[in-house]
């Protein structure tokens, strides 16, 4: 792992935000996976300015999301689909037949993961994996468990994980309890992996994924064993290491 503490979270965008640039511009197909949540926007705020000053182009970007939740519509304002939009890809020049979001409702869930995951595998795999990492370790919507996921599933959430987020539902009795979550192991196939946190609020969970056991109480700890996992941080985030 790579942890690098910055002053804040525009510091740490000009960084997350250069080495999406820098792969971009340096190869034919790039395929990233993105991440939601507010971690990542600074970042994406960043890319967008770039691409409006005519530094980068998306034109030949693949891109994967790492998860969407069940039961909403794909037009639901909460969803991930809708996130990603408003926040990068209707401002970049991304090709709309490049960019994949899991289905939160497929009408086969097994065949759709599996299929998912074939299409990342087909496209040459993920380059660069942008992710945030929740307040109980959590990275896509991998919820601390006994195991270690694999392939892409379908996952309950955990009562943490929907009080962090009810926020945007107005209360949890309307936020989902389920998700199609890509796996920790098609996340650990990625060649490199950004993971930002910010705030108080992450460092516990941050200090868990460097610092303990390699466990899936913890997913995120399983970064200790990629070998390009950058781990960028406010100082707050940090404030526990
Ligand atoms: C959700 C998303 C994760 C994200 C996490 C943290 O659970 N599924 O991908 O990393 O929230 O969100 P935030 O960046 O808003 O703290």
């Amino acid at each position: 792992m790579e942890i690098k503490v910055f002053k804040n979270d525009e510091e740490i965008a000009e960084k997350a935000a250069g080495d999406i640039i820098s792969l971009v511009n340096s190869k034919n197909n790039p395929v990233i996976g993105f991440a939601t949540g507010a971690s990542p926007v600074s970042t994406y705020k960043r890319i967008i300015k770039a691409y409006n000053e005519g530094k980068v182009s998306f034109k030949n970007v693949t891109s994967f999301n790492l998860d969407e939740y069940c039961t909403i519509p794909k037009s639901d304002k909460n969803s991930y689909y809708t996130f990603m939009h408003e926040n990068l890809f209707d401002k970049i020049d991304i090709d709309e037949k490049n960019i994949n979001i899991p289905d939160g409702n497929p009408a086969n869930v097994e065949e759709f993961c599996n299929g998912y995951d074939k299409k990342i595998a087909e496209k040459g795999g993920i380059d660069i994996q942008i992710l945030g990492i929740g307040r109980n370790g959590h990275i896509g919507f991998n919820e601390p468990s006994d195991i270690f996921t694999e392939q892409t599933y379908k996952v309950k959430l955990t009562e943490s994980t929907v009080e962090a987020n009810d926020k945007y539902f107005g209360s949890a009795s309307l936020m989902p309890k389920e998700a199609i979550t890509m796996g920790i192991g098609s996340i650990m196939k990625s060649k490199t992996i950004i993971l930002i946190a910010c705030g108080i609020e992450k460092a516990e969970a941050v200090r868990d994924m460097i610092k303990g056991n390699v466990t899936p109480e913890c997913p995120a700890s399983i970064l200790q064993k990629h070998s390009d996992a950058r781990i960028y941080l406010d100082e707050d985030a940090a404030s526990l290491l």
